[in-house]
């Protein structure tokens, strides 16, 4: 168990530890193995999630089947709260990427945690602004952005929730396989993976299957300005 990660989510943020942990006791655990959904986009929710350990994917499908990812979020990282704010179905389908470790929490316990610690409410803003301009930023990507200027923006995105420093630079262990991290960059499979070998051959980056090593930062950096 992970709590340690937990604790770091914008719900524990500010509160002493005695009282987050009286909290986590009364969230039930989730695991949610490889591959499984937790909800669909458009079904009704009355929980959010709070991930202690493992991978989630958040993903939309449009009518012909295509999907793309909106985020992809991993310990002490919070999804399913947006229904409860603004009061409507789910805005994303939640899959595990590999195995998961969650705590849940409904919305009706969440007002009333914030009713008691109304510092709570401060850090759900600032997590659902950071939300709204990495959301913006995408946007923009797409319109402005080439395809290798948004990979190697995802991939330095991933590195700052699953990046670890290896010897020859940042290992990101992401889980993602070639169709997911396309859905992510929302691109196709070719056209990313033609990037992707580009940045091996220049030296920016070594691929390790579910797996990629940064060896460029600075590099990958400029390419994604
Ligand atoms: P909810 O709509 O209840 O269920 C799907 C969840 O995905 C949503 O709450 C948010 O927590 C999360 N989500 C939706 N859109 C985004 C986004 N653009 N970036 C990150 N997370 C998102």
């Amino acid at each position: 168990m992970n709590d340690d990660a937990v604790l770091q989510a914008p719900l524990f943020l500010a509160i002493d530890e005695e009282a987050s942990r009286a909290l986590l006791r009364t969230m039930a655990r989730i695991d949610l193995p490889r591959g499984r959904a937790l909800f669909h986009e458009g079904d009704p929710g009355d929980r959010l999630y709070v991930i202690s350990s493992g991978t989630v994917k958040l993903g939309r499908r449009a009518p012909d089947g295509r999907e793309n990812l909106l985020s992809v979020l991993g310990p002490g990282e919070m999804f399913g709260e947006l229904s409860l704010f603004d009061p409507g179905p789910r805005t994303a389908t939640a899959t595990a990427v590999n195995d998961t470790l969650l705590y849940e929490l409904s919305h009706d316990e969440l007002i009333a945690w914030i009713a008691e610690h109304p510092p709570v409410a401060i850090h759900l803003l600032q997590a659902l602004a950071h939300r709204l301009r990495r959301t913006n930023e995408a946007l923009a990507d797409l319109v402005f952005a080439d395809v290798p200027g948004r990979v190697a923006k995802a991939l330095l995105d991933l590195s700052t929730r699953f990046g670890e420093p290896v010897e020859d630079g940042l290992r990101v262990a992401h889980g993602l396989t070639q169709e997911e991290l396309a859905q992510l960059v929302g691109a196709s499979r070719e056209t990313v993976n033609k990037a992707l070998a580009d940045f091996t051959t220049r030296g920016w980056v070594r691929r390790e299957g579910r797996a990629v090593v940064l060896l460029d930062v600075e590099r990958l950096e400029r390419r994604a300005r």
